[in-house]
Order: C-alpha cells, then sequence, then structure tokens
C-alpha cells in the first residue's frame, strides 16, 4: 500500500501510541459515545474507545451511523478545564487528526474537510465527526469525540446524506486495519493537543483552512434560527464559520449548522 506521511516521503515506520493517552477496545457495545458517557467521570486520562461493532450506533442530527465490519468507530474523552464554548473548538482538532491520519494512506490531494467536521475523499464522505458534551451550561466536564471511518467498507441504507458514502479500501487497494488506523489517529490528535498548547488556536485553524474543502463554494448552511446562503470565507478565531452572505459577513457558531 502507498502510504503518505503529513510531512512529505513515505513513512516506512508508524507512529507509537502516544504518550498520555489511554485506550480501551471493546468487541461489541451499543455506541462508543454511550459508552464514554457511561465512563466519562471514572476516567483518569484522555481515553479512547474503540468497538469492533456498535449496534446502535449515532451519527450527527440524531441519524443512526451504519458501521459495517472493518470499519473503524472510535470515541475519545477528554476533561479539560476549560469553558463549553472553549471545548467546542476541539472538533477542528479532531478534524485536523482525522484528515491527517486518512492522509497516510490516500492521495492528500483527494482529501478535504467539509465544514463543521466530515472528511471527503474523492468527493464522498469517508469518515465523519460526532461531538457529545456535559457541562454546567457554562463549564466543560467532559467532552466526547466520536469518529466513524469507512476503512473497508462503503455502508449500505444511506439515502440522505448530501455527499454519498465512500470508503479509503475504494481509493487504495488494501484494507487498513482498524486498530492501525487508531494509532495513527490518537498520535495526530495529541500533536494538535501540541500545537494548541504552544501555539494557540490560530495554528489549528490554519491547518484546518489548509484541509478545507469547500472555501469560495457558495453554501447553504441551515441552522435552528434560519437558513443562511453565501460564500464559504473562514473560520474565525472562535471557530465560528463565516459565510458572505448578500447582507454582509455573517458568523455561524458550528454546533448550530447543518446541511
Ligand atoms: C456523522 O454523522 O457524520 C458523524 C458520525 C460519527 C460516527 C461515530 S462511530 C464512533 C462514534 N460512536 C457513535 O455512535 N458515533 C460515533
Amino acid at each position: 500500500m502507498r502510504s503518505h506521511s503529513p510531512t512529505g516521503g513515505d513513512a516506512p515506520l508508524g507512529p507509537e501510541w502516544p504518550e498520555g493517552y489511554d485506550r480501551i477496545i471493546l468487541e461489541t457495545v451499543d455506541s462508543t459515545m454511550a459508552e464514554a458517557a457511561r465512563q466519562a467521570t471514572s476516567l483518569l486520562k484522555p481515553t479512547w474507545i474503540m468497538a469492533e461493532t456498535q449496534t446502535a450506533a449515532r451519527g450527527r442530527q440524531g441519524r443512526p451511523w451504519i458501521v459495517p465490519p472493518g470499519n473503524l468507530s472510535a470515541t475519545l474523552i477528554l476533561k479539560p478545564s476549560c469553558t463549553m464554548a472553549e471545548a467546542a473548538k476541539r472538533s477542528f482538532l479532531a478534524a485536523n487528526a482525522l484528515y491527517e491520519a486518512l492522509a497516510y494512506y490516500a492521495d492528500p490531494a483527494k482529501l478535504g474537510l467539509k465544514w463543521p467536521n466530515d472528511v471527503l475523499l474523492n468527493g464522498g464522505k469517508v469518515a465523519g465527526i460526532l461531538l457529545e458534551s456535559s457541562g454546567n451550561g457554562h463549564y466543560l466536564n467532559w467532552l466526547s469525540i466520536g469518529i466513524g471511518v469507512n476503512l473497508a467498507h462503503v455502508p449500505d441504507g444511506v439515502t440522505d446524506a448530501a455527499f454519498a458514502p465512500t470508503s479509503l479500501h475504494m481509493a487504495s487497494d488494501d484494507t487498513v486495519a482498524p486498530d492501525d488506523f487508531l494509532t495513527k489517529l490518537a498520535s495526530a490528535y495529541a500533536t494538535q493537543e501540541m500545537k494548541l498548547e504552544t501555539m494557540g488556536f490560530d495554528r489549528i485553524r490554519e491547518d484546518w483552512l489548509q484541509h478545507a474543502a469547500r472555501l469560495g463554494e457558495v453554501i447553504t448552511a441551515r441552522t435552528p434560527l434560519a437558513d443562511f446562503t453565501g460564500v464559504f470565507d473562514t473560520i474565525n478565531a472562535d471557530g465560528h464559520l463565516i459565510l458572505q452572505t448578500a447582507d454582509g459577513p455573517k458568523a455561524i457558531p458550528a454546533a448550530d449548522v447543518y446541511f
């Protein structure tokens, strides 16, 4: 299999499991998000929960997520001391890490991040991210970042998606094992956290914008209040989508948007 490294050149030795992160691997679970919520208060370190099979996996906007065996299902539980608004910025760290992990296996020129945090490969959806959190309305108790990647199979029966599903396997000859992918993803995520700590959210934002698939396109962002159509311009320092609409620039929080 061709192996792309985010820093250029081939990467013969994959990354190691990152220091400071735990990992729990389950055979079967209802949803790794549900398992994360059950375990969150007792966990002492950031922890990845991976399951070989999920029986009730969830997607964004209350949709089910279909996971054929061989695809990746994992949730990262974090407990940073911060506000809930700050915690939402972690979705960009996760999206960058997911992009970088996929870029080991697929041609980076064919990959793109679609607002708010799906990954497109050859124009189809190869991976999605779901954020769930618990807090007191202002401060965060825990945040879980659920990641589903169509590694081996394109799920059947996805009819309501704006972007047809695809798989990593369709773009490369080989099949990537979920635990190998998880190691790359966990390592890329740990690097993103380090960048956030040393360089701030601006650096994360820059990475995200470099990987973004739809800058400059006219898009419609549907929010609970209204639909907004405009040119997808950038994300701002708060992690809000800036859309250039006919009425001027509009900043829309990621959590409010669905397409
Ligand atoms: C989306 O709708 O695009 C987000 C999909 C997120 C799916 C993942 S699979 C691992 C984790 N557990 C779940 O139940 N959902 C997320």
